[in-house]
């Protein structure tokens, strides 16, 4: 949170889904949360710092979205994004997991690995940082991550009921519930992250 990262007590967090929301407004009860489309500019509330994480994977038309959110900065204004590369794991289940999700995802018209279009973005804006951050990931994260999807997302969308039959979703389900159950804190692969930090001019 950039409440913790700065120590400002003047925060803002921006959803589109009610749910998320109040549970974000039960944990950080100091912080302001907004219901909000944020491909809709102007948006809601201007800020200093604004910071988006696992959002633009879900977004159509991401850079110039992002040129947009840019706008909404004051002048030296910052905007730092953090979006998956990649997802390196020999597990097959996780590989199975993950290749579902990516064909969702693109379903959408939209890409998982967003990361790998944010980093030759062209940006209004100063690129103070353009980097990809490796990050080693043990198999109770990751079943822990992955999990929740297969019983909510996955029973809901209808990409993942037409391409994947009801008995391999259940086997792909109680496989990433065992993991999580087990604590397994062994390593099952590198996430891939790309921060840009851009800084209006
Ligand atoms: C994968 S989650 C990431 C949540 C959080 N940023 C994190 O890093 O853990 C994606 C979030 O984007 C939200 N979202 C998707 N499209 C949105 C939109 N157009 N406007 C606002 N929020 C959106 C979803 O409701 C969901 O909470």
């Amino acid at each position: 949170m950039l409440y913790e990262a700065t120590d400002c007590s003047n925060v803002y967090g921006i959803d589109s889904a009610s749910n998320f929301l109040k549970m974000a407004a039960e944990t950080f009860k100091h912080c302001t949360f907004i219901n909000h489309d944020v491909t809709k500019t102007p948006l809601p509330v201007h800020a200093d710092v604004m910071y988006a994480r696992f959002l633009l994977s879900h977004l159509l038309d991401v850079v110039e979205l992002v040129n947009r959110w840019v706008e909404e900065l004051p002048n030296k204004g910052k905007l730092i994004i953090e979006e998956l590369e990649d997802i390196e794991t020999d597990n097959p289940v996780f590989q199975r997991y993950l290749a579902i999700n990516i064909g969702l995802v693109a379903s959408q018209d939209a890409v998982l690995y967003i990361g790998k279009t944010v980093v030759d973005g062209v940006y209004d804006a100063d690129v103070l940082c353009n980097e990809c951050i490796s990050i080693p990931i043990t198999n109770y994260q990751a079943a822990t991550w992955f999990y929740p999807n297969t019983v909510t997302i996955w029973e809901q969308e209808q990409y993942v009921l037409d391409n994947i039959n009801a008995k391999e979703r259940k086997e792909l389900s109680d496989e990433l519930l065992r993991i999580k159950q087990s604590h397994d804190m062994r390593e099952a692969g590198t996430w891939k992250l790309r921060r840009v930090v851009l800084q209006r001019v």
